[in-house]
């Protein structure tokens, strides 16, 4: 999607839709008052009458019948105003890009006169533009009757702002294509993303945007000893892979981040076999390296001046004949060994290898992403991602990202007590400890793999499938993780 900005005032602005915020309780800007006076009091008759009165997800449309050279005005409520944030931004955003859409427009306007920080600003509004305009189509036949997003969004600013919206307009265009990225991977069925398809889409995107690709086969697995990945692995007839990109990967000057995301391209459970009822769903158990992938791409695009390694261990879990099974101990690449309580405990036994291979970046930072345990659904919902780690400065870092960006965290202890209920009979940890606080027993059990570097996980089972549409999180996919890590990626850029 192209983004232009438009700096002529609004009443003279040539579009077919002009979306202008609305806060609860506060006054029109001067730009917007011109408008009105043009519209001859159009906007405050609708204030003053109640027709809108500033709520969140509130909206009214209307023509202005040529008054103004754009053709539709569309108002939106964003609540009180000292509650604004860029995320009450990126919310109106999507609205409008969905009306646009609907009304079958290729470019819209939006005003963002009267915002805070321009730039900010104008990043949320591109990335509600793309996020809420997102359908997954590929799979349908009649492709004619879809409904295309819009190619283009004006963003419309006071002349002094127009370079900071233009830098925060890219950005978000960068940001927002990579989260739909992540989501078109996420959304395509097990059948059209196999590992095998994972590792040829993450080199496709690569070389487009010059990135180090490496994809170790199994039988590199096997000799590094990634007994935990290939364990999980045994069961599938589609070969694992594990996909390591590398962003300025022959720059030794730059400090190293590391972000890893589980990459199951489909858990039936394995012999530990999930109920039948919502296993379709189970395609999105990639969430994690699609994530990751979207990262990368947006990393290199955005060029940020650091060494970012992306690990995507990618299998499916299967109950084939060649099934590891509950009761197997395995022997990871650290060396610890792991009973199998659950073979559907997966995520964690591939996430372990690929966390002990993330040693040898030396990295600052290493921060996972995995829709590890239904408990974390259970626990946060929708709303907020779990948040783990052993180094207090990576989650307060995190937290700052989250707040930036408008994706939601929240923090579970990761206490020694904990270890106490994956403690094996036979083995060095076991790999379930049943269903009592189970989204931190699997952040205990990774903990375990992570002795050398500060580490942060995210359990994005909750945050990764979105059931209800809800602003620009529309139905599927979420892409969750792409932006709030390149939030904190940019953030290390300037510390
Ligand atoms: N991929 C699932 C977790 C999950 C469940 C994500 C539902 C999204 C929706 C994971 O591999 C799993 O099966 N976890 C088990 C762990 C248990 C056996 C210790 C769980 O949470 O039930
Ligand atoms: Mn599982
Ligand atoms: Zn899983």
């Amino acid at each position: 999607m192209d983004t232009r900005i438009e700096t002529a005032p609004l009443a003279a602005i040539e579009c077919e839709l002009l979306a202008l915020t609305i806060a609860k309780g506060g006054a029109l800007n001067e730009v917007v008052t011109a408008l009105d006076q043009a519209l001859d009091g159009a906007i405050s008759q609708l204030l003053d009458d109640g027709d809108i009165e500033g709520k969140p997800a509130e909206s009214l449309l209307f023509h202005t019948r040529g008054v103004v050279t754009c053709k539709r005005l569309l108002l939106l409520g964003v609540g009180p105003e000292d509650a604004v944030s860029p995320d009450s931004w990126r919310v109106a955003a999507a609205a409008a890009a969905q009306q646009a859409k609907k009304l079958g427009l290729e470019a819209w306007c939006m005003s963002l006169h009267g915002a805070d920080e321009s730039a900010d600003v104008a990043q949320a509004v591109v990335e509600g533009a793309i996020l809420g305009s997102y359908s997954y189509d590929a799979l349908k036949s009649e492709q004619d009757d879809l409904k295309s997003p819009p190619t283009e969004v004006l963003l419309a600013v006071d002349a002094g702002e127009a370079a900071a919206a233009q830098e925060g307009a890219q950005r978000g265009a960068i940001i927002g294509q990579a989260t739909n990225l992540a989501r078109d991977l996420v959304n395509a069925p097990a059948n059209y993303m196999t590992p095998s398809l994972l590792a040829e889409q993450a080199e496709a995107v690569s070389s487009e945007v010059g990135l180090r690709a490496t994809i170790l086969e199994e039988r590199e697995m096997a000799e590094l000893g990634m007994g935990s990945l290939l364990g999980v692995a045994q069961g599938a007839d589609e070969p694992a892979k594990l996909i390591v990109l590398e962003h300025n990967a022959d720059r030794d000057d730059l400090p190293t981040y590391v972000v890893v995301g589980k990459g199951i391209t489909f858990d039936s459970g394995g012999i530990s076999l999930k109920p039948s009822q919502g296993m379709e769903a189970m395609k999105y158990d990639m969430s994690g390296a699609a994530a990751t992938l979207g990262i990368m791409e947006a990393v290199a695009r955005l060029d940020l001046p650091l060494h970012v390694v992306g690990i995507m261990p990618a299998t499916e879990n299967m109950p084939g004949g060649r099934a590891y099974h509950p009761g197997d101990v395995l022997r990871s690449m650290s060396g610890q060994t792991i009973e199998v309580i659950s073979t559907d405990a997966e995520g964690r036994l591939i996430l372990a290898d690929a966390l002990t291979y993330a040693a040898r970046f030396e990295p600052e930072a290493v921060v996972d992403m995995a829709t590890l345990t239904g408990g974390c659904i259970v626990a946060l919902g929708g709303v907020a991602c779990g948040l783990m780690g052993n180094d207090e400065d990576l989650v307060a870092q995190l937290e700052a990202a989250s707040k930036a960006c408008g994706q939601k965290v929240w923090e579970l202890p990761l206490w020694d007590e904990y270890a106490e209920q994956i403690k094996s009979d036979v083995a060095d940890v076991k790999n379930s400890g049943g269903r009592p606080a189970s989204t931190i027993i699997g952040g205990m059990f990774l903990k375990r793999f992570t002795n050398d570097y500060a580490w942060a996980h995210l359990d994005i089972a909750g945050t990764a499938w979105q059931l209800h549409p809800m602003g620009y999180r529309v139905k599927g996919a979420t892409g969750v993780g792409v932006r709030l890590l390149v939030q904190w990626l940019r953030d290390r850029c300037e510390s």
